[in-house]
């Protein structure tokens, strides 16, 4: 148990982490400081998991996420298997999602990461099977492991949470880091404004968990707006793949470039997160700012990765 906390570690123990929906800020602020102490005693988890296997499934692309888990696996001790993606698999061949995950559990896996377009994969996986499920990335919905690692990256910088002024901005209709972000935001006491054009809007169910939450989020299509008095701005790519009318894509693509000229009126302060790939709405030119943050965001998922895994595994350390 941590101090000051209403959690033990066996909360963790063989859980799904299916939405950032399911934790509570507790739960969100044992992971953090479990992180912080890695960070300050690297080295201290290596080998914690020896002899267990984690399989990787990846039915989308990846280039973070699945070398954040294979490397966190990795130097917990574990053995490595499954796929970075569909080719390579027999995903290509029409193999399901079930049959996939049957396979692997007969395999031994002891978790299994999971990555695939269609919403609702990661928890059907979870039903089917007693392993416990982490997702990476569930279709347009959700991604709570990278909401932990945007977290991290926030507390990082500021040292808090609570407090500040968070502005999400991008494919916010599309794009499942953001969603997974506010839910976990809204265990804080932030303030939350969404900046898209209305077609690229914050999907409904996400701003009505907010309100519930007591975090009613503001909602603008201009940056310019309210960049001075962000405390964080987090910026997503346009989700090509998955807007469904192609015209639509057409309309929205380079609406936004946050270059040096948007942040003009941007406290000296502010952060600037994106959970990667950037294309063209995040400028190279704020790279050697300090309001670039989304490298050292990046680089916040290795040990937080290897956490998640130790407390679901009971590594016990
Ligand atoms: C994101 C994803 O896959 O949802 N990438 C990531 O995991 N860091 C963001 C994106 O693809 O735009």
């Amino acid at each position: 148990m941590q101090v000051g906390l209403n959690i033990s570690v066996s909360e963790f123990l063989r859980r799904d982490v299916i939405s950032a929906r399911d934790f509570k800020r507790d739960h969100f602020e044992y992971i953090l400081r479990a992180v912080e102490d890695l960070e300050k005693s690297p080295g201290s988890l290596d080998g914690a998991l020896r002899g267990k296997l984690a399989a990787l499934l990846f039915f989308e692309p990846s280039t973070r996420t699945y070398s954040s888990f294979q490397i966190a696996a990795e130097r917990l001790g574990m053995k490595v298997t499954g796929f970075a993606g569909p080719t390579g698999s027999s995903i290509t061949k029409g193999e399901t999602l079930h049959d996939t995950v049957k396979m692997f559990e007969g395999y031994g896996a002891d978790v299994f990461v999971i990555r695939h377009n269609r919403m609702g994969a990661a928890s059907f996986a979870a039903e089917i099977s007693d392993t416990p499920v982490i997702s990476a990335g569930d279709g347009s919905r959700e991604h709570p492991t990278q909401a932990m690692v945007d977290l991290y990256a926030i507390k990082r910088a500021f040292g808090r949470i609570d407090g500040l002024k968070v502005g999400m901005l991008g494919d916010l209709r599309y794009g499942r880091t953001s969603s997974s972000l506010a839910y976990a935001l809204s265990n804080y006491d932030v303030e939350i404004t969404f900046i898209a054009p209305e077609a690229l809007q914050m999907r409904p169910e996400v701003i009505h968990f907010l309100t519930r939450r007591g975090v009613t989020p503001k909602k603008e299509s201009a940056l310019k707006d309210v960049a001075r008095a962000l405390d964080v701005l987090y910026v997503t790519r346009i989700q090509k793949e998955r807007i469904p009318d192609p015209t639509e894509f057409e309309k929205v693509k380079g609406m936004y470039e946050v270059n040096l000229e948007a942040l003009r009126e941007a406290k000296p302060s502010l952060k600037v997160l994106h959970p990667l790939p950037r294309v063209d709405e995040l400028s190279a030119e704020l790279d050697g700012t300090s309001y670039a943050h989304y490298f050292t965001q990046a680089a916040g998922g290795l040990p937080l990765r290897m956490v998640l895994l130790n407390l679901i595994l009971g590594g016990g350390r």
